[in-house]
């Protein structure tokens, strides 16, 4: 008789087994969790598209902050929905700012919890897009100028990292130089080094109220048909000082995730966007997917494709989850 010496199945026997011989794990501590900060007082409003998440008033972000921290995530990335808007963005650096008092209460509140800042002007320009036009030209070089404002609000307002989402060339040397300049060497820059321009940020810019008042990004964020192009903002960004390099969207891109964290020995960053959240809310309500186990499932593929850190709206549930156990 034919007998079967090697069987994998036997390292599959029993969930402590399965448990020991598990290659990628997840924790808490992987998860960065994104706030929408909103003016005004004791406001926490659903997001229709985003069931669970919320826009935040500064005193209600704190408790979310408070929240998060007792559950072991370790860090927040703020983003922020201004009081006024105008063609060049300008209150994306007044430190009145929701988002600038965001990050000075929880650091006074919770010093060692990581605050990273969005850096970005669609949120707060009356148009919509990344930057400064000219025309329907979105000026790369005028961009900058302005988003090292941005960083430098930030920093001043005591974010621990800067993480620019505009695409601009060149927006990390200049954010380095601008932050060094301020004495803010060690506020570090994730960036947005491979954003693709996907249909994936639909419900984000719902809930930031920053889509583009006309035409589209793609003359900034790139093709999602582009591997290679990848490869080259990263090594870009990392010349230009980048400390952790972000591929966004996650899912419909993990090829990318993996290939970049094969060729570089940086921490790798992946953003689970929002519409990759909304599809997973929008079948788990109608009882047509077990939530958890997709959530889990799905953030491991994240992790397993080489991802150091994940931006995730998941990253309360996924952290509660954690702690009952049995989530695989
Ligand atoms: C702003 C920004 C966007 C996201 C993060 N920062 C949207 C965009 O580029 O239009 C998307 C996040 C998400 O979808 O969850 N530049
Ligand atoms: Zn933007």
């Amino acid at each position: 008789m034919y007998t079967q010496k090697l069987r994998p199945r036997r390292m599959r026997i029993s969930p402590a087994v399965r448990d020991m011989v598990r290659e990628t794990s997840l924790s808490a501590k992987d998860f960065i969790y994104p706030l929408f900060i909103v003016p005004g007082e004791h406001v926490r409003e659903e997001i229709p598209s985003m069931p669970g998440v919320y826009h935040l008033s500064v005193d209600e972000a704190l408790k979310t902050a408070r929240e998060a921290w007792e559950l072991g995530v370790p860090a927040l990335e703020i983003f922020g929905l201004p009081e006024y808007k105008d063609a060049d963005g300008s209150s994306a650096w007044d430190m009145t700012s929701p988002v600038q008092r965001a990050i000075m209460a929880i650091k006074k509140a919770l010093p060692d919890m990581v605050i990273v800042g969005d850096v970005c002007l669609c949120q707060y320009t009356s148009h919509g897009h990344c930057g400064h036009l000219e025309g329907h030209y979105v000026d790369n070089d005028k961009t900058l100028k302005l988003l090292q404002k941005v960083a430098v609000s930030q920093a001043e307002a005591g974010a621990d990292i800067v993480a620019p989402s505009d695409m601009m060339d060149g927006r990390v040397a200049a954010i380095r130089d601008a932050l060094d300049d301020h004495d803010f060497i060690n506020v570090s820059i994730m960036s947005y080094a491979v954003k693709y321009a996907s249909g994936y940020y639909g419900p984000f810019r719902d809930a930031a109220d920053s889509a583009p008042q006309f035409g589209d990004r793609k003359q900034y964020q790139m093709d999602p048909g582009n591997a290679r192009e990848a490869l080259k903002e990263v090594e870009l960004d990392l010349a230009e000082g980048a400390d952790i390099i972000m591929v966004k969207p996650a899912l419909a891109y993990l090829d990318i995730v993996h290939e970049v964290r094969q060729r570089i020995n940086r921490p790798v960053a992946t953003y689970n966007v929002s519409g990759e959240y909304a599809m997973v809310k929008a079948a788990a309500q109608n009882g047509w997917i077990d939530e958890k186990r997709i959530v889990m499932e799905t953030l491991l593929s994240m992790k397993r494709a080489g991802s150091d850190m994940i931006i995730t709206y998941h990253a309360l549930d996924a952290a509660r989850w954690l702690q009952e156990g049995n989530c695989f």
